[in-house]
């Protein structure tokens, strides 16, 4: 695993200025040529703006750049030995591990995201096979591996133009945020294609609009990789035509791979080209679904020797992060936030023991303790308690606000109704759902309510939306189903101490 190299001129990711909403998910079906459909998410995200979202992409800092990743090599395990796990109190296994999960470490394998590598890879090859200009735009929401994969595809072109005996392009990598002008694009561009040469009167511009329209005795192809494109359509779109527009020219040798959140630029921002037909090729980048997002996971995971995650809490992480928004850079930073529970929690217990420890216990009293501690702590993975706390840090729902508001006892039908439901049964009578319930209020000591009123709690909570309640004449015979999301139960009550050693 590599960290993402800044080599190229402009190629740095200052904090970005976002337009997007984090919670717009773009669709396409079969084909990623297509023009998605926007969804808006149900889900309200509190403690991450879609601007923090962005600015996370550094983790609030500079991302670290150039160097290179220590981490273990792959182990040359056999993928059905399960890994041994790791140790949270080595701070070095800590690191490690926060590194693979950090958005600025580039997996070496990137999954999910076939079918938009060949489309890219395979205009660009044409565009250099048959020496011809073109454009193609890449668009989607934000963490959808748009950068990552375009970083890949020019690797991929540049290895094959090799191979195959192609001359092979110049490239040029340009974050547009970093422009101090819009318009200073087109002198690094001209950069590329000439030593920069004082030239009183015609502008960058017009210079590489007069090169490409005359031919020329240079045979490179110039690829410029233009990311956050959406900085120039607010700031400047003439220069966004402009930059286009070079690739129409008769004897242009550009290939222009534009990255960028909006997904209908080509329609609202470049009608010249599109009257030209010179529309440029739209690759979607879709959110990611739930599968992806737990594949992709494994893959990054799997670079380390150790097991960090119960499998759950990814899943979890995963369900949770594809409900909401797909945006692979926040299942990144919950993942290590998650870490960073159980990293809070072994202090907190260390410290209990500590306490326990000055506390005249007897000798006996205190090997137990010790005992107890080291047992329960043998195994120190994130699990989904874990998860669950660092998703509740970055998510809040309007269901999990009514969840928490809810009287204890509807709170613990909830509850039993989710364990109820667990497996495959989706649905079940009243008289069975009351069973879970009295099992759950006799296991803590809680007198339980009466059938009648327990029947009149799931009234309410599905007057709420919580719970579906079917018609029947007898109480106990009514259908019921949960009609909330399980991570949603589980967010809203871990937080209250009655629920958290079950949830545990
Ligand atoms: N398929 C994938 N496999 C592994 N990691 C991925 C994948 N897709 C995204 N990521 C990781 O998610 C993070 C965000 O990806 P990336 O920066 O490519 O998103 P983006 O679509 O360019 O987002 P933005 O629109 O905000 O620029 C990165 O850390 C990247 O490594
Ligand atoms: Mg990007």
């Amino acid at each position: 695993m590599a960290v993402l190299s800044a080599g190229e001129e402009g190629n740095s990711t200052p904090q970005k200025r976002k337009l997007r909403s984090s919670s717009n998910v773009s669709l396409m079906k079969r084909s990623p040529i297509s023009s998605p459909r926007k969804l808006k998410s149900s889900r309200r995200c509190i403690s991450t703006s879609p601007n923090a979202a962005a600015t996370e992409n550094g983790m609030g800092t500079h991302k670290k750049q150039t160097e290179l990743c220590n981490y273990p090599a792959k182990p040359l395990l056999d993928t059905s030995t399960p890994k041994p796990k790791w140790n949270p109190k080595d701070g070095e296994q800590v690191r490690v591990v926060k590194e693979a999960l950090h958005v600025s470490s580039v997996p070496s394998t990137i999954v999910c995201r076939d079918d938009q590598h060949n489309v890219v890879l395979g205009f660009c090859k044409s565009c250099i096979e048959q020496e011809k200009a073109g454009s193609v735009y890449i668009c989607g929401c934000p963490g959808t591996g748009k950068s990552l994969s375009t970083e890949k595809v020019k690797m991929l072109l540049l290895n094959w133009a090799r191979e195959s005996g192609f001359l092979q392009p110049d490239v040029l990598t340009i974050n547009c945020t970093s422009l101090a002008n819009t318009s200073d694009i087109f002198s690094k561009i001209l950069g590329l294609n000439q030593p920069r040469r004082k030239n009183g009167s015609t502008t960058p511009l017009q210079q590489l609009q007069n090169m490409y329209s005359q031919k020329s005795s240079s045979k490179n192809m110039l690829l410029v990789v233009a990311d956050e494109l959406d900085y120039l359509i607010t700031k400047d779109k003439a220069v966004l035509h402009d930059l286009f527009m070079l690739t129409t020219f008769p004897f242009s040798r550009c290939i222009l791979m534009g990255i960028a959140n909006a997904i209908d630029l080509a329609d609202r921002f470049l009608p010249r080209l599109k009257s030209l037909n010179c529309k440029p090729m739209v690759v979607t980048f879709r959110a990611y679904s739930k599968d992806q997002i737990l594949r992709i996971l494994q893959e990054r995971l799997s670079e380390l020797p150790y097991t960090v995650f119960q499998h759950q809490a990814l899943e979890l992480c995963a369900r949770k992060v594809a409900a909401a928004s797909g945006d692979m850079r926040k299942v990144l930073c919950i993942c290590r936030s998650a870490i960073d529970v159980l990293e809070a929690e072994i202090r907190e217990s260390t410290c209990t023991s500590d306490v326990a420890s000055e506390e005249k216990l007897s000798p006996e009293q205190n090997i137990a303790t010790i005992a107890d501690y080291m047992k329960k702590h043998e195994a120190d993975i994130v699990r989904i308690d874990h998860m669950a706390r660092a998703l509740s840090k970055t998510y809040r729902s309007p269901v999990v606000d009514t969840i928490q508001s809810l009287p204890h006892h509807q709170q613990i039908i909830l509850y039993s109704s989710m364990k109820h439901f667990r497996g495959a049964k989706k649905e079940t009578i009243l008289g069975e759902l009351y069973k879970s319930y009295m099992d759950m209020c006799k296991s803590s000591l809680i007198p339980p309510a009466g059938i009648l009123e327990f029947s009149n709690m799931c009234r309410v909570l599905n007057d709420q939306g919580l719970v579906k309640l079917g018609q029947s004449r007898e109480d106990k015979l009514k259908k019921v189903a949960l009609n909330v999301d399980e991570a949603d139960i589980t967010f809203a009550l871990q937080d209250i101490r009655f629920f958290r050693n079950y949830l545990q």
